[in-house]
């Protein structure tokens, strides 16, 4: 396989950053090589200079770049991934933010899971709130999931599963939630119901910037593939969606502290979590 030179990986690695957020060091160059060059044999292009022409000035709707992200993204998850967060959401996070609105008298939920892949993690959390709260009929809840990868949103939209992502579903949920068919598992359509899927790149400030009033924001395992000043960028913008009062969660090694200091810290049981101060100022 011909390797893209040097000045083709910076030139792709810097179009790719400023549209998604996500950052490829050089030492990508084999992961970023072998998936380009799936694209320019799909198109019948000789050379990397000929795709890159084609991502410049022939692709005015992107349709190109999408194929080419479908391919980059790394999309692993699963189901209950990260126990003991969840934990912590469930037990402690969902109920506060629940009583409160109950208090307002607003019986609604908002709830985002930005970069759910195929969909696992929207529909963990699905589970939880029918699990968790006390008369879930009556609450209005709205799960937005999105993901920049389409093909990933359209494996979520049809929420067949295999062995590897029900790996750590408790056995009831297993039984309650699922219809088993070989070693297929398919979300029960009350679950499929309660998740909206949207296509969306987090890196487009736009976009984000037209969501609001969330209550909890996942973000997890998504800001590992951005830089420092993205992921500035777009923890501030999630602190401006959230409600005050409202979590945000993130994956095991990415610190919101680290990246922003407006989110509170706060510990419940044995986890840390991040939150919006009630009265906070935007
Ligand atoms: C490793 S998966 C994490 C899935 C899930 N949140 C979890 O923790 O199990 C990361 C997901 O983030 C998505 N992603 C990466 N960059 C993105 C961007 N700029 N906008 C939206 N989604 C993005 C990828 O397509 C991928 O599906």
């Amino acid at each position: 396989m011909a390797f893209i030179s040097h000045d083709e990986f910076e030139f792709l690695a810097g179009f790719i950053y400023r549209k998604t957020g996500i950052r490829y060091e050089f030492k990508k160059l084999y992961f970023l090589s072998k998936r380009v060059q799936k694209r320019m044999e799909e198109l019948g292009l000789q050379t990397t200079d000929d795709y890159i022409r084609k991502l410049r000035f022939a692709d005015p709707e992107q349709r190109e770049f999408q194929l080419l992200l479908n391919l980059l993204t790394i999309n692993e998850t699963y189901f209950f991934r990260d126990f003991p967060q969840l934990q912590a959401f469930a037990e402690n996070c969902l109920p506060e933010v629940a009583e409160k609105k109950e208090a307002a008298g607003k019986r609604n939920l908002r709830i985002w899971s930005a970069g759910c892949a195929s969909g696992e993690e929207p529909y963990t959390i699905a589970i939880i709130l029918l699990e968790m709260l006390e008369n879930p009929e009556q609450w209005k809840i709205d799960i937005v999931a999105s993901d920049i990868d389409l093909n990933m949103l359209e494996k979520a939209k049809k929420a067949v599963y295999d062995e590897r992502s029900i790996r750590d579903v408790p056995e009831e949920y297993l039984e309650h939630y699922f219809t088993v068919s070989g070693n297929q598992y398919r979300l029960n359509s009350n679950i499929r119901r309660m998740v909206r899927m949207e296509h969306l790149n987090l890196g487009e400030r736009e976009s984000v910037r037209q969501k609001s009033a969330f209550d909890i924001i996942f973000c997890r395992n998504v800001l590992i593939y951005f830089d420092d000043i993205s992921r500035k960028q777009l923890v501030d913008q999630f602190y401006v969606t959230l409600n005050p009062g409202g979590y945000i969660f993130l994956g095991s090694s990415e610190s919101v502290g680290r990246i922003s200091s407006a989110f509170k810290l706060k510990r419940t049981g044995n986890y840390l979590v991040y939150y919006k101060e009630e009265e906070a100022e935007l």
